[in-house]
């Protein structure tokens, strides 16, 4: 059952895609509250389903367990009613996730610039990708392989270099050819 939203509800659970730092976790909480739905964190699901952080199961058990853990939790969570998850950097780079996302939610690819990137990155030193490595180079890196992928979700927007409201305007409109409007719909 949709909730009313003003603007118009979603009937598909929203999937915010995009490298480390561009504000996936940050959105999708705004999101999940502009649209009164629940708001999940694939990364912060995958660490309660191991039972240990991220950094220790990409040391302990390497990043290819933790990809496989990926896959399994995000299979999981796409099957729970209509919501808004932010998913980890990795994760729409696999090929089975990306599909599965594709079958079963709006995706939101967050694109971000380097600089900006670097900025949000370095708040944080939780990150197993960018430890202990030339960041730059390294997120340099990766928006070369992953942003042509990234490009396949059903909706990309550039996440603004300023107040979080400013990037949120800018996701709704982009959203609002994906949400349905019950008082215009009760006409068909
Ligand atoms: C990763 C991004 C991280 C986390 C893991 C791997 C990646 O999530 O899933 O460290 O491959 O880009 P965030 O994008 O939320 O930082």
């Amino acid at each position: 059952m949709n909730r009313v939203t003003p603007g118009g509800n979603l009937d598909r659970t929203i999937v915010l895609v995009g490298l480390m730092g561009a504000g996936k976790s940050c959105i999708g909480k705004r999101l999940a509250q502009h649209f009164g739905l629940p708001f999940v964190d694939a990364d912060r699901e995958i660490e309660a389903a191991a039972g240990c952080s991220i950094s220790d199961i990409f040391e302990v058990h390497g990043e290819q367990a933790f990809r496989d853990g990926e896959r399994r939790v995000i299979a999981r969570l796409l099957n729970n009613p209509v919501h808004v998850m932010a998913t980890g950097g990795g994760a729409f780079m696999d090929a089975q996730t990306r599909q599965l996302i594709k079958d079963k939610s709006t995706s939101i690819w967050l694109r971000a610039e380097l600089e900006q990137l670097l900025k949000r990155v370095g708040r944080r030193n939780d990150r197993p990708l960018l430890k202990n490595v030339d960041q730059r180079a390294k997120l340099t890196e990766l928006i070369d392989v992953r942003y042509p992928v990234y490009a396949e979700a059903d909706v990309t927007v550039d996440s603004a270099d300023g107040p979080p409201a400013m990037t949120m305007e800018r996701v709704l409109d982009a959203l609002e050819p994906y949400l349905n409007h019950p008082q215009s719909g009760a006409a068909e």
